[in-house]
């Protein structure tokens, strides 16, 4: 299995995201000794900022695209490609003011490509191309917004991935989302770390139990 392991943190070392990330891939292992990664670090890779120039260039036929163009897309076409290339996704990243951290943000505007990761029909539909591929999201939140909680209705980080994500193809993603893993009590805070670690361990099983689905029409 290829995965593709992205992580989003800034806190480095200290990051509980990353820390869990790679809990998740160490328990994948153990299931497929022949997991192959490939690792991308959004807080040590920084992306180009979106320009007009890059704006213009997605939405020009890619034969009419000029070298400057052309060279204002490297970046993104590059992390379209690892995308469509791997079998199973997984994406980690701490909550930034109720939505996605402004890296990995970064990383789905590049992601998001007409031609590359969606297609648009002749009928006016839009067609995914990561359709397959196993996928989890594994996001740490400072408070507790499970269902029934004061801030449950705070959560826009769920639902603008499950958008972004779905509309390039990604169906049923799982998610595990720690929490509340600063703002409580050391017991609570404990507690949520052992609760995903526990969903992690599950799906690692279960991601092992089964072959991955894929069919790279892609693959060179
Ligand atoms: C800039 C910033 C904004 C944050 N915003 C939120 C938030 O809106 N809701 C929340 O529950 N936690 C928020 N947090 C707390 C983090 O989501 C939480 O500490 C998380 O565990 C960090 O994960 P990490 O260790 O992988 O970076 C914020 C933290 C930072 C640094």
């Amino acid at each position: 299995m290829r995965l593709l392991h992205v992580d989003a943190s800034p806190k480095g070392a200290n990051s509980n995201s990353r820390a869990l990330s790679r809990f998740f891939v160490d328990q994948l292992r153990a299931h497929i000794p022949s997991l192959s990664i490939d690792y991308l670090d959004l807080a040590s890779e920084v992306l180009p900022p979106i320009t007009e120039l890059f704006t213009g260039a997605t939405y020009t036929p890619e034969a009419e695209r000029t070298p400057e163009m052309r060279d204002a897309l490297t970046a993104s076409d590059a992390l379209c490609r690892r995308l469509l290339d791997a079998e199973a996704l997984l994406f980690a990243m701490p909550m930034h003011n109720w939505t996605m951290p402004a890296a990995f943000k970064g990383f789905v505007d590049a992601i998001v490509r007409g031609g590359l990761t969606y297609v648009p029909t002749e009928d006016g539909r839009f067609v995914g191309m990561l359709g397959g591929r196993k996928t989890l999201f594994v996001t740490t939140r400072g408070v507790d917004l499970r269902p029934g909680t004061p801030f449950a209705a705070m959560d826009a980080l769920t639902p603008a991935l499950r958008a972004a994500f779905g509309f390039i193809g990604v169906a049923n993603p799982a998610f595990v989302d720690a929490q509340p893993l600063q703002f409580a009590r050391e017991t609570e805070r404990a507690d949520a770390l052992t609760r995903a670690k526990e969903e992690l361990a599950a799906l690692a099983e279960y991601w092992g139990n089964i072959e991955p689905r894929v069919m790279l029409s892609q693959a060179s």
